[in-house]
């Protein structure tokens, strides 16, 4: 039974077997000690989630039990009791890491009031750990990191609209994530052990596409040497996600759905017809509305899929889950290239921040394996970075009041290392000046030999 096993460690035979007996009958388990070390013995077999500590427990005294305890079993709840009641063991209990501290002669509802917190806290912990659980055995999103808000909400749209069959438009620019969203609609779908079949209209030319799709009969054209399912036959009860379906060709967008509709179709040089029971999740890094009016995509097309829309934010929308995202690169990169690195040093950590991520999830995934690769120590720093991720200030910002015309403004982000702010200053009034040392120098207050120093520094 969880939480219900108490071990009762105390050297007054009195008031433990006092104490046992209404914890027996609030269904607890119990077992005693009179001594620490036989406390800790009993502790590793009997495993209790509670231990009633009597401060005047031999040898080492209650205090230092409740610290052993602690250290060595984290998850263990410890009462501290003491006979004289003074406000200075309790404080001292609570310091220690008991969970609360009571006088004796123990008051029972006292006792059950601090019991019933215990229960409490336990329950919630273990549902914490069944739900953790339960998210690992779906893998749904696993490798698919985002604790900021826009992350969430979206992680929750997909947990929505995962049981039902509905047609799914997935847009966001490039690398953000787009075919993840679709695996993990399929993953938390009962679809989930049925086939997920992906195919990418822009990967495929035009005019195999039909036949990706449908599949043909042997003959069906030139090189139809054998009979072919198409993609819709092999996702048959599952998932299929259609990828850059904006480049899909206008003409083969209406055949596509007409299937949508009718469920039904013939493979090329087919009579048969075929049915299929299939859900469909199409994605784009064009603006639907936009494709739409560049009679990219058909409307009506659009409308069947648009039961429901996702889209997956860019990476500056959401910067505070680059440190995130970039350890489980590196974890990642680590197996593929037998490397130990432990993380990011904090200056390299607020370049990526503030770096713009034109390339987004892609691009950081690229930026961190080469950090990987190049790096020999076990931490990653900002010269592991690449040199237009690390010279580029956060951002150049307009002119500030009473600034003159056409000089610029470097925004830095509050916390910048001062190094690193240096440093930025330095390139960037050396750029300024087309890369004149000495008018550099003047412009920063500083000798030409200590610029040529730094600049040397910066680059060795
Ligand atoms: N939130 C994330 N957490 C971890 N990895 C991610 C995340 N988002 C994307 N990735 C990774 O980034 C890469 C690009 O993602 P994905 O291929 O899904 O992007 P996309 O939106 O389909 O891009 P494109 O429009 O170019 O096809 C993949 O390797 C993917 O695993
Ligand atoms: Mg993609």
């Amino acid at each position: 039974m969880v939480g219900k096993r108490l071990l009762i460690a105390d050297p007054d035979e009195k008031s433990r077997q006092a104490l046992a007996v209404l914890l027996a009958r609030w269904g607890y388990q119990t077992e005693i000690a009179e001594t620490s070390a036989e406390c800790l013995t009993i502790l590793s077999r009997f495993e209790p989630s509670i231990v009633v500590i009597d401060m005047a427990i031999p040898t080492t005294g209650g205090l230092e039990l409740v610290r052993t305890l602690r250290g060595e079993h984290p998850g263990i709840y410890c009462i501290l009791l003491a006979t004289r009641p003074a406000l200075e063991p309790a404080l001292e209990a609570i310091k220690a890491g008991a969970f609360d501290y009571l006088d004796k002669p123990i008051e029972p509802l006292r006792l059950r009031i601090v019991l019933e917190k215990i229960s409490d806290k336990i329950g919630i912990q273990a549902e914490v750990r069944q739900l953790r659980h339960k998210l690992k055995e779906y893998g749904a999103f696993e490798g698919f990191n985002g604790n900021t808000p826009v992350m969430q909400e979206m992680f929750h749209l997909i947990e929505q609209v995962a049981p039902s069959t509905a047609s799914v438009l997935i847009s966001g620019p490039s690398g953000t994530g787009k075919e993840l969203v679709a695996k993990a609609i399929h993953n938390l779908s009962p679809r989930k052990r049925e086939p997920y079949v992906a195919i990418n209209c822009s990967a495929i030319p035009a005019t195999l596409l039909e036949s990706e799709l449908f599949g043909h009969e042997k003959g069906a054209f030139t090189g139809a040497i054998a009979r072919k399912a198409g993609c819709f036959e092999q996702a048959h009860g599952g998932t299929l996600f259609l990828d850059e379906i904006t480049e899909m060709p206008i003409e083969l967008q209406s055949k596509f759905l007409r299937v949508l509709e009718e469920r039904k179709f013939r493979r090329l040089g087919g009579k048969e017809e075929i049915s299929v029971d299939v859900r469909v999740i199409a994605a784009s890094n064009r603006d639907f509305q936009e494709a739409i009016r560049q009679r990219r995509l058909r409307e009506d097309l659009y409308y069947r899929l648009n039961v429901f829309q996702i889209e997956t934010p860019p990476l500056s929308e959401r910067a505070e889950d680059i440190p995130l995202i970039a350890r489980t690169f590196i974890d990642r990169f680590n197996k593929t290239n037998h490397k130990n690195i432990r993380g990011i040093d904090p200056h390299a950590e607020i370049l990526l921040k503030s770096y713009a991520w034109p390339g987004n999830v892609r691009e950081l995934k690229n930026t961190i394996e080469r950090a990987v690769i190049v790096c020999d120590g076990d931490t990653i720093t900002v010269e592991h970075l690449p040199p237009h991720i690390t010279a580029t200030p956060p951002r150049i910002a307009g002119p500030l009041p009473g600034q003159r015309e056409g000089e610029q403004t470097l925004a830095i982000p509050i916390g910048m290392p001062l190094a690193l702010v240096e440093r930025i200053m330095i390139e960037k009034t050396l750029e300024a000046h087309g890369g004149n040392k000495t008018k550099a120098a003047k412009t920063l207050g500083i000798s030409l030999k200590t610029i040529h120093n730094k600049l040397h520094r910066y680059r060795h």
